[in-house]
């Protein structure tokens, strides 16, 4: 997951501060806390995002009466308190049980003050600034494993040329450093969209042992027009069949991209991280368009199991990826209204996808009829499947097709099964959201639609569903 200092996904989102009258820990919301943690997410990426770039971490630490306030230019000119900085976030972290991945400032912050913010986080050796961590409270290093070198460098990271930041990431990494216990795995900025270019210059012009990853975004625009993204529940057919089109169409940008890769780096040691990814649509009426808040339907749910799918099934490159972003801003899986909280439909995917984590892919073949619309075409079903450390099998399918049942039959070769069970994510329409009035209408129903003919599986997946099998000895 992916949380930024962006409109109210921080501050009266996750952090609430300890003087609220909403159950908090130190200020953190606990029924966020909750149901972050029922869900398993490995990894939490923080501060940005955009607003990386002009975050200066030192603003963030001590006592908060004394922090510096600033202002949040990336996002709507709003003053930043610094009251949620780094040990708000790994006490997040900690608390919710995932892996930090921190992005550090490359665009306006120094060589320097990044190494810094690696020794304050990740070093067990005396210096006056692991005796500042102390001071503020924290005796042991937290060892956070995953560093950002900068976000975006082609746009709000900087505006560099590849060749530019290529040169600078050997520079800023060089003293990233590893202290002992804390090796850190570096990721680099990627392109803007599909620029092959901008990878290739990376991957010529950094050793590979110099980074763990190179980081991808992409999001998918309902109508494709950054001018007019779309509304989030307001939408016909025409604009759904789009949302899906867009959304199948990562798997393009990641081909493109990994056959870069693969060149320079043919023993996948690098991975793609896909570090921010999701639906983002015009903001919802009557609030601040630069807060980037949106409702979230049955329809972002489709994409993100679709997209999740599509991960899976790039395993061997893909080794993280981020949904933007947590709470309250773009694709969310928790939406607040003051004390009010509500899941989204978004969230019950991520819910059915955990039982895929540190699993084996197992690679699945579901025939599809087409999803059609006027002259365009897209197939109805994708799926993926895994298999855990105690032999059980889980795959989950998704038909894209919001009137028709779609009956697919597969079977996993050598592998035997006898028990198996499932859930199943759907509602009357594409548009149902989960409302702060009706919070309940997407949610999770066990599903019975299978069947199984020797070893093999039959599933009749319903229109515009997500389905979560487990098939057990
Ligand atoms: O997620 C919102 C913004 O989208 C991020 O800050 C930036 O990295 C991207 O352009």
């Amino acid at each position: 997951m992916f949380s930024e200092h962006l409109g109210r996904d921080i501050y009266d989102g996750i952090y609430v501060g300890n003087h609220s009258t909403i159950p908090n820990k130190d200020g953190i919301r606990l029924d966020i806390v909750d149901a972050l943690k029922a869900i398993k997410i490995p990894v939490l990426r923080w501060p940005g995002g955009c607003f990386a770039d002009e975050y200066h971490w030192m603003d963030g630490i001590g006592p908060k009466d004394k922090r510096p306030q600033t202002v949040n230019t990336t996002w709507g000119n709003v003053t930043e308190t610094n009251s949620f900085g780094t040990h708000e976030f790994m006490q997040l972290c900690d608390l919710i049980g995932s892996e930090a991945y921190i992005a550090g400032n490359m665009g306006s912050g120094t060589v320097r003050e990044m190494s810094q913010w690696i020794e304050y986080l990740n070093s067990g050796l005396e210096s006056s600034i692991t005796k500042l961590r102390k001071q503020n409270g924290r005796n042991e290093p937290w060892r956070v494993p995953f560093w950002g070198v900068g976000n975006e460098s082609w746009g709000c990271g900087g505006n560099m040329t590849p060749e530019q930041y290529a040169q600078l990431y050997r520079r800023y990494a060089s003293f990233c450093l590893n202290y002992p216990g804390s090796p850190l795995k570096k990721i680099a900025s990627g392109p803007n969209g599909n620029d092959t270019h901008w990878m290739d210059v990376l991957l010529k012009n950094i050793p590979l042992n110099m980074m763990w990853g190179v980081s991808l975004h992409y999001y998918t625009l309902p109508t494709g027009d950054w001018g007019k993204k779309g509304s989030a529940t307001d939408f016909g057919e025409t604009e759904y069949f789009n949302t899906m089109k867009n959304a199948l169409a990562i798997n393009d940008m990641i081909n493109d991209q990994e056959a870069v890769m693969d060149r320079y780096d043919p023993e996948k040691k690098v991975a793609l991280v896909v570090d921010e990814w999701g639906v983002w649509t015009d903001a919802e009426p009557g609030t601040n368009p630069a807060f980037l808040y949106q409702q979230n339907s049955l329809r972002d749910a489709l994409v993100a199991a679709s997209t999740l799918n599509i991960f899976n099934n790039h395993s061997d490159r893909i080794k993280m990826a981020n949904l933007a972003q947590t709470v309250n801003v773009l694709q969310s899986l928790i939406l607040t209204k003051g004390p009010q909280m509500v899941l989204t439909p978004t969230y019950f995917v991520f819910d059915l996808y955990k039982v895929h984590q540190n699993a084996t892919l197992l690679p699945v073949q579901v025939s599809s009829p087409d999803y059609v619309s006027g002259d365009q075409r897209i197939p109805a079903v994708n799926a993926s499947a895994s298999v855990d450390s105690a032999g059980v099998i889980h795959i989950s399918l998704v038909n894209l097709d919001p009137s028709k049942t779609v009956a697919v039959r597969t079977s996993f070769a050598g592998r035997s099964w006898n028990k198996i069970n499932g859930k199943v994510l759907t509602s009357g329409k594409v548009n149902d959201e989960n409302s702060f009035d009706n919070p309940g209408k997407v949610k999770l129903k066990n599903f019975t639609g299978f069947s199984k003919e020797k070893n093999d599986l039959t599933v009749q997946l319903p229109p515009k569903s997500v389905v979560v099998l487990e098939l057990k000895k």
